[in-house]
């Protein structure tokens, strides 16, 4: 048995499918949006863990997407900025995910996700994405008070589980998690899914794949 963790948003779900969904109505800036809704989004999970602030992962999503809207020139009305949270709750799994994910599970091992996701996010990004059932925990950090990269985030997968840090495959595609959870000391798989440059030198992903069809050849 193996235990397999993955983060959520950009890892197992299309961070950028509710954008593309609305793509008709945003025009052709829907893309830069996106992106600088994903990376406001996680400056401000970086923001409020380093100033010391719980805050929940969805208020920082109305926020940053907010944000995204000013910063492209507004033009986007309140009804498609419904639409795109509501894309945004239940986002496309990436296309290998859910044959990949059911043929670990069929094998005996274990499946977790690990999120920055509030609880209720989860479960219905797991429940739109039909990948119900198959995991063996979803653990968001809300428990522990702080977003990731803290330690106390990757500490929630080993103190769940009973097992060493060493014993836990984390998976994600953002290289920054991938940097917090070596530094804690998980063994890493970075999915590099955009083929980025590396970052971090320091603290290198133990393997890196370009998506989760990898896992099946171990
Ligand atoms: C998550 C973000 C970081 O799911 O993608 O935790």
């Amino acid at each position: 048995m193996r235990l397999y963790v993955f983060d959520a948003y950009g890892t197992l779900f299309d961070v950028h499918a509710a954008a593309e969904r609305q793509k008709d109505s945003i025009g052709p800036k829907w893309k830069e949006l996106s992106l600088i809704w994903r990376a406001k989004h996680l400056e401000y999970t970086w923001v409020y863990s380093l100033a010391g602030k719980q805050a929940m992962f969805w208020m920082l999503a109305q926020r940053s997407l907010d944000l995204a809207i000013s910063e492209v020139g507004g033009g986007i009305s309140t009804d498609v900025r419904a639409r795109l949270l509501a894309s945004y709750r239940t986002m496309d799994p990436y296309p290998e995910v859910r044959e990949v994910l059911s043929v670990l599970k069929a094998r005996g091992d274990k499946l977790a996700i690990l999120s920055n996701g509030d609880a209720d996010m989860l479960t219905e990004a797991v429940r739109g994405a039909k990948l119900e059932g198959i995991f063996d925990a979803v653990i968001s950090v809300v428990s522990a008070g702080i977003f990731k990269p803290s330690p106390k985030v990757y500490q929630l997968v080993v103190g769940r589980f009973g097992i060493a840090p060493a014993e836990v495959a984390f998976h994600s595609s953002n290289r920054w998690d991938i940097a917090g959870a070596k530094a804690f000391g998980l063994r890493t798989v970075w999915v590099n899914r955009t083929a980025a440059p590396d970052e971090y030198p320091d603290l290198p992903p133990d393997h890196t794949v370009s998506d989760l069809r990898a896992l099946l050849q171990g």
